[in-house]
């Protein structure tokens, strides 16, 4: 089978197309056939290195975090999937979803509804789970909240616009001027460019404010938080894992997220998704010998929604 593989850390350059066996199943494992596979910051870190120290030592590699295809067999010890079902799995760090195959945990496997494409649903199982992740769980989003989210443009971000409008919140983006107008028609309220307003300088104050690329910190935003507002990022630094701490015994609170696949949060964005309430913003999708490309871009900071590889057109 084909494979985007890296022999040793580096740039997009070390990414190689080549013929690796296709990988064997154990007994709570699932074998898919990739049609699509979201492409992410977590992959372009993991291939530069950034990331090995949670990583195996092994080479060549397999990058890719997440992807949505059809399964082709399934373990022993496995009864509530079959052969033909349209799933996505979460791969985590260690990837291998750059491949036309690929195994997976069955915890880590969920069905797609019909009404969904693998294009579509490719990229629920890291954005959109740490969008939901960021402001239910985190945020703890209520009805009517002012939810100011940073980053609104990126991958994270268009998730989490739409998200927090699908919980009833009040949502101001903050992006570049020319992703204002993609902002309000996935439902901002108002929209804030980074270029010529400084959100943290505002009088405007914020029940949650989730910085989904990580570009402010806690102490610049806790002036706009109101009196119990709990700041979210999805980039925690030494300091803000102190103002975690910290803010234990405070009524602001400072919070970061890990995003963790549960089959309960995929299912439901998927419903959102088949019932058309929410969708993947894809700005570019890309065959598997143009990956570098696509690690270029992603690297850019410039990228408008997901980069998404597509293995085969469905
Ligand atoms: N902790 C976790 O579990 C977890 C999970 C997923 C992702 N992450 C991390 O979250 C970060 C974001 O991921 P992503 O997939 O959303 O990245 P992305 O899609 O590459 O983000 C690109 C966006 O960043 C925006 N941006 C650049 N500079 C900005 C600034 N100064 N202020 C506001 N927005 C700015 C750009 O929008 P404009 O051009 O409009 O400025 C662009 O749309 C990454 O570092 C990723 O590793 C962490």
């Amino acid at each position: 089978m084909r494979a985007a593989v890296i022999n040793e850390y580096g740039t997009s350059q070390e990414l190689h197309v080549t013929d690796v066996p296709k990988p064997e199943i154990d007994t709570h494992d699932v074998l898919i056939h990739v049609h699509a596979a979201g492409i992410n910051p977590m992959d372009t870190k993991a291939r530069d290195g950034g990331m090995k120290l949670v990583l195996s030592n092994d080479f060549p590699k397999t990058l890719g975090g997440e992807c949505a295809g059809v399964v082709m067999e399934v373990g022993l010890m496995i009864t509530d999937l079959q052969v033909g079902d349209r799933v996505i799995a979460s791969l985590g760090p260690e990837g291998g979803g750059y491949a036309d195959y690929v195994v997976a945990k069955r915890k880590s496997v969920v069905r797609i509804p019909d009404e969904v494409s693998f294009v579509q649903a490719s990229a629920v199982p890291v954005a959109a789970l740490t969008a939901l992740q960021a402001l239910r769980d985190k945020g703890h989003l209520r009805p009517g909240d002012q939810v100011l989210i940073n980053g609104a443009s990126g991958g994270v971000g268009t998730f989490a616009v739409q998200i927090a409008r699908l919980l009833s919140g009040q949502v101001t983006a903050v992006c570049g001027a020319d992703n204002a107008v993609l902002a309000l028609q996935l439902g901002a309220d108002h929209v804030i460019d980074h270029d010529t307003v400084d959100f943290t300088k505002q009088s405007e104050r914020y029940n949650i404010i989730f910085d989904a690329v990580g570009k402010s910190n806690y102490d610049e935003c806790k002036n706009v938080l109101t009196e119990d507002g709990i700041y979210v990022t999805t980039l925690p630094s030494p300091k803000q894992i102190l103002d975690q701490v910290v803010t234990i015994f405070q009524s602001q609170k400072a919070e970061s997220l890990l995003v963790s696949f549960k089959q309960e949060d995929a299912i439901w964005l998927l419903k959102q998704m088949a019932e058309g309430k929410l969708q993947t913003v894809v700005d570019r999708t890309y065959p598997l010998d143009e990956l570098a490309q696509a690690h270029d871009y992603s690297e850019s900071g410039n990228v408008k929604g997901k980069l998404i590889l597509k293995l085969i057109d469905d």
